[in-house]
């Protein structure tokens, strides 16, 4: 399973960038509004100088024709730009048509297996069930899934299933057996995922055991 980091703040995806574990990012209008960037394109074509692999970002029309020529223009950004696109009508018949010209999409906001089905027809090259937003509301995030991953590799359909709202640790790691693709995730989840008290533990005795000989 690949690793994407789920921010627009400029500092956390240097840092993350430098562990070598990231493989991509995913933003959206709100991370990008929280670091108070109203320039999309520029925060896009920024993190493209940090990373090489796909930049998932959004587009803010609604009605297919605007939704169509956004999702074009803002294909151009960059070259490993993924557009990505809410769950919707206008949404469908966008990735449609930016499928057949060979643009990568990633479609969002999706919350059941019907949606994530419709997304991998049009020819999506990622579907990203929303797990954390369904667990708020008392829907197992992550049956969800694993349910799309089950039918995509029945199906051999080649989307990326990318598991997004990834809320804590444990998401990761039932993401990982559920079998998707990508989680992607936001930087704090990733510093998470990195300590275990046993380490800290083992790296302190090492640590003295090493001093306490060096004074002998
Ligand atoms: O990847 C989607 C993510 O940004 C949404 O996360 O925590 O706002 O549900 P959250």
């Amino acid at each position: 399973m690949r690793i994407f980091l789920d921010t627009a703040n400029i500092d956390e995806i240097r840092q993350a960038a430098r562990l070598g574990v990231i493989s991509g990012i995913t933003t959206n209008p709100s991370l990008v509004a929280k670091e108070k960037r109203a320039d999309m394109k520029a925060v896009i074509q920024e993190i493209s100088t940090i990373v090489d692999g796909p930049i998932s970002a959004e587009v803010l029309s609604l009605e297919p024709k605007a939704m169509i020529e956004e999702a074009r223009e803002v294909s151009l950004w960059s070259p490993n730009v993924v557009v990505k696109i809410p769950m919707s009508a206008s949404g469908l018949e966008t990735i449609s048509i930016l499928s057949k010209e060979g643009i990568k999409t990633n479609l969002t906001l999706c919350f059941s297996l019907n949606q994530a089905l419709l997304g991998a027809i049009v020819g999506a090259t990622y579907v990203s069930p929303f797990v954390g937003r369904l667990d708020d509301i008392s829907h197992d995030g992550m049956q969800l899934v694993g349910e799309i991953v089950k039918v995509f590799d029945r199906y051999k359909l080649p989307t990326y299933v990318c598991a997004a709202s990834i809320r804590h640790p444990l998401h990761v790691i039932e993401a990982a057996k559920a079998g998707a693709h990508v989680a992607t995730i936001p930087y704090s989840v990733l510093m998470q995922m990195i300590k275990h008290p046993l380490t800290d533990i083992g790296i302190s005795r090492f640590t003295e055991d090493w001093q306490s000989i060096q004074k002998s």
